[in-house]
């Protein structure tokens, strides 16, 4: 565990425990030039620069750079066997992500590929991601099973996940997502009743049993899992006590975020078609709103209603969604840009998306995503004395150091 001091630093965070809405997203804490001090891994001091370093810290100076909570990723499938760049080339063609799936392609492709994996495959695959993201300032990625969909192949998914998570190295956390209900797999082919059967009464049951996963997810879209079939199977994992989660509205209008509303799930994500009734049922129920704008950037899909969802106050998280289909980038700078530029949101709600709400979307927020006393030492020094840059340099990475629990991180 590490003790670090970071001294002139120009430190911009949200503050709470809890998801921030609204426009109050745009409510920063900002000390001019302050110091931050980490011991064994924890925040212990924010405030003003001290006269004197007490001993046994390692001292960084800041020089006036900005120092921000390190950001939080929270909806990634970072673990899966295999690409699919042919989806791509066809989908640039004109094919559409839902078309390619019903031929057969799509995530049922990736399960083919992830069953053959071993898990030592897996593992390496993932820490090169890891690697890519954390020098782009990300301490806690979120991380979804669902490219298995069968029983071994699930667990062996989320046992990656738990053999990166054991590693004291480890440049990120995971927080481990089960989405056994990704998609219907062929040997269930016109049994979907079934497979959430299969998920409800056996796979839950064992993930729990083994720890293996802290939130439950699924693929609530025409074509994949209907809104009864989503509810019934959350229901069953929140009774469990998993944290649910929900990919929702992302292809074409579903009820998707209705449906969070109604079970206050953690969060929505997607949104890209959220109906105005389920933007309300998410503000109203203080579910976390997850928008990925790179998926809509890749997908050429129209963004997400991030303006209009802050202005009805919602609390909204940015994410990559890191997949091997609809969108392999984990673009933390394209994320800014796109979410300023095209979503409109400002710099300051960006910083909160992308920090103390994504933490919420995962379950953490009182344990990361400010720049607080008690808080992990997740943090990311910026290489300009502006958090402007941010979607400025757009595309381009601002990040000079990423600080995980205290650790400065080297490549
Ligand atoms: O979040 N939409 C569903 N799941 C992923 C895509 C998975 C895939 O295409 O492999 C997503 O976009
Ligand atoms: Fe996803």
């Amino acid at each position: 565990m590490s003790n670090l001091i970071i001294t002139n630093a120009r430190i911009i965070t949200p503050l709470g425990n809890t998801a921030v809405k609204g426009k109050k997203m745009n409510d920063l804490h900002i000390i001019d030039c302050g110091t931050v001090e980490v011991t064994d891994g924890i925040i212990t001091y924010v405030g003003d620069n001290r006269p004197n370093i007490p001993e046994g810290y390692e001292v960084l100076d800041a020089q006036g750079q900005v120092l921000l909570p390190g950001f939080v990723d929270s909806h990634t499938h970072l673990v899966f066997g295999g690409f699919r760049p042919e989806e791509f080339m066809w989908r640039m063609r004109g094919d559409s992500y839902m078309s390619i799936m019903e031929r057969g392609g799509g995530i049922v492709n990736s399960m083919k590929a992830t069953r053959e994996a071993t898990h030592e495959e897996l593992l390496q695959k993932a820490y090169k991601f890891i690697e890519v993201m954390s020098r782009m300032g990300v301490t806690t990625v979120e991380g979804k099973s669902g490219y298995g969909l069968d029983r071994d192949a699930e667990i062996k998914q989320l046992e990656v996940m738990r053999d990166i998570n054991a590693n004291p190295d480890r440049k990120v956390d995971i927080a481990t997502t089960f989405l056994g209900a990704h998609a219907l797999p062929p040997e269930y082919k016109g049994r979907h009743e079934e497979f959430i059967d299969f998920i409800i009464d056996e796979m839950l049951p064992l993930v729990k049993e083994r720890n293996l996963a802290e939130n439950c997810d699924i693929f609530c879209e025409k074509g994949v899992f209907t809104v009864e079939q989503s509810r019934r199977l959350l229901s069953a994992a929140k009774e469990m006590g998993f944290g649910v989660k929900i990919h929702a509205d992302e292809i074409v209008t579903f009820g998707g975020s209705e449906l969070a509303g109604e079970l206050k799930a953690l969060s929505a994500d997607h949104l890209l078609h959220a109906s105005d009734e389920g933007i309300r049922a998410m503000s109203e129920n203080n579910v976390v709103a997850t928008l990925l704008p790179l998926t809509a950037f890749t997908l050429r899909e129209p963004y997400a209603r991030g303006r209009e969802m802050i202005d009805r106050d919602c609390a909204v998280a940015l994410a990559t969604d890191l997949n091997p289909g609809s969108c392999c980038s984990g673009s933390i700078p394209l994320t800014f840009a796109l979410a300023c530029i095209y979503m409109h949101l400002t710099v300051e709600e960006a910083i909160t998306a992308m920090t103390l709400n994504g933490a919420a979307a995962i379950g953490r927020a009182d344990k990361i995503g400010s720049i607080e006393v008690g808080k992990q030492g997740d943090l990311v020094l910026l290489d300009t004395d502006t958090h402007y840059t941010l979607p400025y340099y757009t595309a381009m990475n601002s990040v000079k150091y990423t600080i995980k629990a205290g650790k400065i991180l080297t490549y």
